[in-house]
C-alpha cells in the first residue's frame, strides 16, 4: 500500500465517522511564532484545544506536515527524519477515550488490515499529577487487546506536551510487532531493539500545564498523531522509510551518481532534499536566523555529503526534479512552485560551494595543527562558520569523521560575541538613518498597530497577531479569528482607523521591562522574542503595542487606510491587505 492509499483510508474512514477533514497548515506557523515549524498535527489546532469554537465542527481530521529539528544529526541511520507526515483525528470536546480507541482499532485492523496480535498499547501508570488511565485500558480490553499486551508507563511515555507549557494528557500509544525475536526477557514496547515500532499515538488533552501547575481545561479532547511514512514502511514490509516509494527514486538516482558508494549519505541527501523542498515550498529561504538557519543547515550538510561521495553538483536540480516527480501526487503544490523551489535551493548550494572546498581545506590544515589533540577549538569551529559559511554542525561532522569533536561552548560564545557587535552595528546604522524605512514604509507600520487594536474592539480580545509584512505598497496584517469578517466588521474596523488618523494622535515611545511592558496592558507577541527591556509604542489612547519601531510622530498624514482584502491565510487564521491612499 503506497502512502498515499494511506493517507486517503485514513481520512476516508474518519469521514465516515462524520469528522470534517481540514487542510493541513504551512510548515511555517502563521499563529505561533514560539515555535519555527509545525511539529505536530495540534499545533495550529491550540486554540481550538483551549476551548474557541472551530468553524468545522468537534470532530476533525487532517494529514499535517512536519519538521522535528532536534535529531538533524541523526538522519542518516535507518529512521530518523527531519520532515514526516502526520495524520490525525480530533475531539474538541466530543468523543473521548472509548470512542477514540475503538475507532483507532477498527482503523488499524479493519481499514489498513494489520493482524490484532501484531498490537501492543501503553497506557498512563499514574502519578501525583493525574491518576492510573484504567479507563484506556478498559477500552482496549473491550475492542479484544488482551491484558497481557497493554503496558503502563509514566510521564516519560505515556503523556504528551507540545514543549514546556499548554494542553497535554496522558496517551495510549499502539505498537506493532515487528516479528523481530524480543531482544531479552524483559523486552517491551519501551524498549529501542526495533522489535516494536510506535505507530499511533491517541493523547487525551484534558489538562493545561504551565509554570504553576496543571489545571483543568474546558474541554475534554482527543488529539492523535500516526506517522505517515513509519506506516509506510509497516504495510511495505520493508526496514526503513528510505525503500518506500516516498524515498526510492532518489536514493536509486544517488546510488548511480556516487562515485564514493555511502548508504548514510545519500540517506541525508535525500532525507534534507525533502525537507528542504518542503520547506521552501511553504515560503522558507535559508538565512541566518531562526527557522532560515535550520533550511540553511539542511541544505548545507546536504551539499557536503554529495561533495563528499562526489556526485556531480551540476545534476543537484535534475535530482530536485526527480524529488518533486516523486512527491506530487502528494503534495500538488510542489509543482506549481516547481521553479521557485529550484532556484532557492540552487542558489544556496552555489552560494555555499564557493567556500565549502576551500573550508574542507582549512578544516584539514588546522587538523594537521592540532595532531595528536581531540579537539577542535571553538575559534576555528566560528572561522569555518564566519569565513566560509560551515553551519557549526556541519564542521562538528567534520571533525567526528576525523575522530575529533569541537568546542561547541566556546564557539557559541564567540558567536554571541560575535552577534552583539553586529546588534550594535545594525543599530547605529538605524540611528543614522540608514536603514532601509522610508516615510510610507514607516506609516505602514503605525498602521499596523491601529489596525491591530481596532480588530480588538470590534471583533473582540482574542484577535492576536500572527504575522505581518510591510511593502512600500501595502501592509498585510495576519490575526487569529475562527471565521471571516462581515462587511459590516470591515468598514467599523476601517472607520476606526481613519478616525484616529484624523485625530492626529500622538504616538509616544516607552522604554520599559518586559514585565513592567505586559503588565501596562501592552499587546504584542509575547515570546522569548523580546528581550529584557522592550518598547512601547503608545497612539493616544487608542494602542498600546510592544514594537521595535519606527514609528510616525503624529498620525495625521497617513493617509486614508483602506482594506482591500480580508481572507482565510490558515486555519482559524485571517489575512487583512490594507493601503494607506494619500488624497
Ligand atoms: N500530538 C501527539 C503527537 O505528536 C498526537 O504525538
Amino acid at each position: 500500500m503506497k502512502a498515499i492509499e494511506i493517507r486517503n483510508k485514513f481520512l476516508e474512514f474518519f469521514k465516515n465517522h462524520n469528522h470534517s477533514v481540514i487542510p493541513s497548515a504551512p510548515l511555517i506557523p502563521e499563529n505561533d511564532p514560539s515555535v519555527l515549524f509545525n511539529t505536530a498535527g495540534m499545533q495550529p489546532l491550540v486554540p481550538y484545544l483551549l476551548g474557541e469554537t472551530h468553524p468545522a465542527g468537534t470532530r476533525l481530521c487532517d494529514y499535517q506536515k512536519c519538521i522535528r529539528t532536534n535529531d538533524i544529526e541523526e538522519v542518516g541511520d535507518n529512521r530518523h527524519l527531519t520532515y514526516f507526515e502526520m495524520l490525525g483525528n480530533w475531539s474538541l470536546g466530543d468523543y473521548f477515550k472509548d470512542e477514540s480507541i475503538s475507532m483507532s482499532y477498527e482503523f488499524l485492523t479493519k481499514s489498513l488490515k494489520i493482524p490484532a496480535e501484531k498490537i501492543s498499547v501503553t497506557c498512563f501508570a499514574g502519578d501525583e499529577d493525574c491518576p492510573k488511565d484504567t479507563a484506556s485500558a478498559e477500552a482496549w480490553k473491550k475492542v479484544g487487546i488482551p491484558e497481557e499486551r497493554i503496558y503502563y508507563y509514566g510521564k516519560d511515555d505515556n503523556w504528551w506536551i507540545a514543549g514546556e507549557e499548554g494542553p497535554c494528557g496522558p496517551d495510549t500509544e499502539m505498537f506493532y510487532d515487528t516479528g523481530k525475536p524480543a531482544c531479552g526477557p524483559d523486552c517491551q514496547p519501551s524498549c529501542d531493539c526495533g522489535k516494536y515500532v510506535e505507530i499511533w499515538n491517541n493523547v487525551f488533552m484534558e489538562y493545561f500545564k504551565d509554570k504553576n501547575g496543571y489545571t483543568k481545561l474546558k474541554n475534554k479532547n482527543v488529539d492523535t498523531g500516526l506517522g505517515l511514512e513509519r506506516m509506510t514502511m509497516i504495510m511495505q514490509g520493508v526496514e526503513t522509510p528510505f525503500d518506500t516509494e516516498l524515498f526510492k527514486p532518489v536514493m536509486e538516482k544517488l546510488e548511480e551518481l556516487q562515485k564514493i558508494d555511502s548508504i548514510e549519505s545519500r540517506r541525508i541527501i535525500a532525507e534534507h532534499l525533502r525537507s528542504s523542498i518542503m520547506i521552501v515550498c511553504d515560503g522558507g529561504k535559508p538565512s541566518n536566523v531562526d527557522r532560515g538557519y535550520i533550511l540553511r543547515r539542511l541544505i548545507r550538510r546536504m551539499i557536503r555529503h554529495m561533495n563528499k561521495t562526489q556526485i556531480d553538483l551540476n545534476e543537484l536540480p535534475n535530482i530536485i526534479d526527480l524529488n518533486i516527480e516523486t512527491l506530487k501526487e502528494m503534495y500538488p503544490d510542489l509543482v506549481k512552485n516547481k521553479d521557485m523551489i529550484k532556484e532557492e535551493i540552487v542558489a544556496e548550494k552555489d552560494k555555499f560551494i564557493k567556500t565549502l572546498n576551500h573550508g574542507e581545506k582549512e578544516f584539514q590544515k588546522q587538523i594537521r595543527r592540532l595532531e595528536g589533540t581531540k579537539t577542535v577549538p571553538g575559534s576555528v569551529v566560528f572561522r569555518l562558520y564566519d569565513t566560509y559559511g560551515f553551519p557549526p554542525e556541519v564542521t562538528q561532522e567534520l571533525a567526528k569523521e576525523n575522530g575529533m569533536e569541537i568546542d561547541m561552548k566556546e564557539f557559541e560564545k564567540l558567536f554571541k560575541e560575535h552577534q552583539e557587535k553586529s546588534r550594535q552595528g545594525s543599530e547605529k546604522k538605524f540611528k543614522g538613518g540608514l536603514a532601509e524605512q522610508t516615510e510610507t514604509t514607516i506609516s505602514y507600520h503605525t498602521a499596523t498597530h491601529l489596525l491591530h487594536a481596532a480588530l480588538r474592539k470590534v471583533l473582540g480580545d482574542h484577535v492576536k497577531q500572527s504575522g505581518s509584512n510591510i511593502t512600500e505598497e501595502r501592509l498585510r496584517f495576519d490575526f487569529s479569528h475562527p471565521q471571516k469578517m462581515t462587511k459590516e466588521e470591515i468598514q467599523e474596523v476601517e472607520d476606526l482607523v481613519n478616525e484616529q488618523i484624523k485625530k492626529d494622535l500622538k504616538v509616544t515611545c516607552e522604554e520599559m521591562s518586559y514585565d513592567d511592558a505586559k503588565a501596562s496592558g501592552a499587546i504584542g507577541l509575547f515570546t522569548d522574542k523580546y528581550g529584557d527591556r522592550v518598547k512601547v509604542y503608545t497612539i493616544g489612547d487608542f494602542s498600546k503595542e510592544i514594537c521595535g519601531g519606527p514609528h510616525v510622530t503624529h498620525t495625521g498624514n497617513m493617509g486614508r487606510f483602506k482594506i482591500k482584502k480580508e481572507q482565510a491565510s490558515s486555519s482559524g487564521i485571517r489575512r487583512i491587505k490594507a493601503v494607506l491612499i494619500k488624497d
